[in-house]
């Protein structure tokens, strides 16, 4: 896919315009499951046979995906890509169309919990072994590889830790050793980190967070080469996780606006990162454009901003006083509303050790580096003292 518009916020605006063949500045919305059959019956049968069609049949495409998987492909520069109904319908399409049994995989022990579960619990049950390394130690990658290793599949920043996968290595690695390398890009965005440019073949993303970032609707890309999307997009059909025509034109309409609300993002959260940190409650701040996260230069190298995402740890002398000081904090506040889900317009804030228990023990969370006070922070496009004001008050209380 190409597109005249060298700047991202234009091609926000203006990719994919060709796709609307209609005089409608707003695109309509295809709300219908089928297209009538072109003049000719050979056209039909050649449009029943093609890939990713935009007027045949709604679970193959439509218009309005046509027009977004243009301006996603632009801005994570890569050749093609599709859209589905969701994060985890991109991440389970592109997996599951580039494995198969008697293969191997290597993952970073930090993800979000779902593609923990897909990975750790439904491919094996296919005779896929999946090796989880610590991600920010690049030697444990290299040494997880096996002669029958398929692809290297990282998060960065990882949720909920925001910890880092250094892009550059793994792009190498997977290049020097002719593994598909796989990075879910939702928590950054491509306005912050692009993780092809570093040799990184494929990008996911929950596009139901920044890229829609309206909190109004579940959506999700995969970003690649034409081969890799094509592959994609046939196990997608499959899966059934095609994008629905309205939610379609919702992202749509989201990405619009999608520059404008990064930078607010951007700064909101750097700004109420520094003021958590100075709190005496609080233990640490998973930022990792803060000085203090252990991976400050690798977020330097190969970001441009954080977004608006974030974790912090309550003090406590026991896991149960950390525990529940943090969801007390979470009572107090009176802006950042308690709910799943991130990368909308508000600020939301969730206890993982309380609420991810569908998909961790206590054990995995534990080993998993996700502590009992640990709160993840989405932070919005509030006015910044308004926010901090919040958690001014919200805190005082002790
Ligand atoms: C980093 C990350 N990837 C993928 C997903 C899954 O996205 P979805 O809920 O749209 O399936 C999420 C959801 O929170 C996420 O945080």
């Amino acid at each position: 896919m190409t597109s005249n518009h060298e700047r991202v916020e234009t091609r926000l605006i203006h990719g994919g315009d060709e796709f609307n063949k209609t005089k409608a500045v707003a695109p309509p919305i295809w709300q219908t499951s089928t297209y009538k059959a072109p003049e000719s019956p050979e056209d039909f049968s050649a449009l029943a046979a093609s890939i990713n069609p935009s007027e045949f049949y709604a679970r193959h495409g439509n218009p309005t995906n046509k027009q977004i998987e243009d301006i996603l492909a632009t801005l994570e520069g890569t050749e093609s890509a599709v859209l589905t109904s969701s994060g985890m319908g991109a991440i389970s399409a592109v997996v599951l169309s580039q494995v198969k049994a008697g293969e191997h995989i290597v993952a970073q022990s930090s993800l979000y919990a779902a593609t923990m579960t897909l990975l750790r619990d439904v491919l094996p049950k296919w005779n896929i072994e999946v090796s989880f390394v610590d991600q920010t130690n690049n030697g444990e990658f290299e040494a997880a590889v096996k002669p029958n290793t398929k692809l290297i599949y990282v998060e960065t920043p990882s949720n909920p830790l925001m910890r880092l996968t250094d892009l550059a290595f793994i792009g190498k690695l997977g290049r020097a050793r002719n593994i598909i390398t796989v990075c879910d890009n939702t928590f950054a965005t491509p306005l912050n980190q692009r993780p092809c440019d570093f040799g990184i073949d494929a990008v996911v993303h929950s596009a139901t967070k920044y890229l829609g970032g309206h909190s109004d609707l579940a959506a999700g890309a995969i970003c690649a080469s034409k081969q890799i999307i094509d592959d994609s997009w046939k196990m997608m059909i499959l899966l059934g996780s095609s994008l629905a025509s309205f939610d379609a034109w919702l992202l749509l309409r989201g990405l619009r606006t999608l520059s404008l609300r990064m930078k607010q993002h951007n700064d909101n959260a750097l700004r109420l990162a520094k003021f958590l940190e100075s709190c005496p409650t609080i233990e640490r701040v998973h930022f990792p454009f803060l000085e203090s996260h252990p991976q400050h230069a690798l977020a330097n190298a190969q970001m441009s901003g954080c977004s608006g995402m974030m974790s912090f740890e309550m003090k406590g002398k026991t896991d149960a006083e950390r525990f529940e000081r943090a969801q007390r904090l979470i009572k107090r506040l009176k802006l950042a509303a308690n709910a799943v889900s991130l990368g909308g317009v508000e600020t939301l804030v969730v206890h993982p050790a309380s609420m991810w228990r569908y998909h961790y023990t206590d054990e995995q969370r534990k080993a998993a580096g996700i502590e009992s006070g640990l709160i993840r922070l989405s932070v919005g496009i509030e006015h910044i003292e308004d926010l901090i004001a919040d958690f001014e008050q919200a805190l005082s209380e002790g």
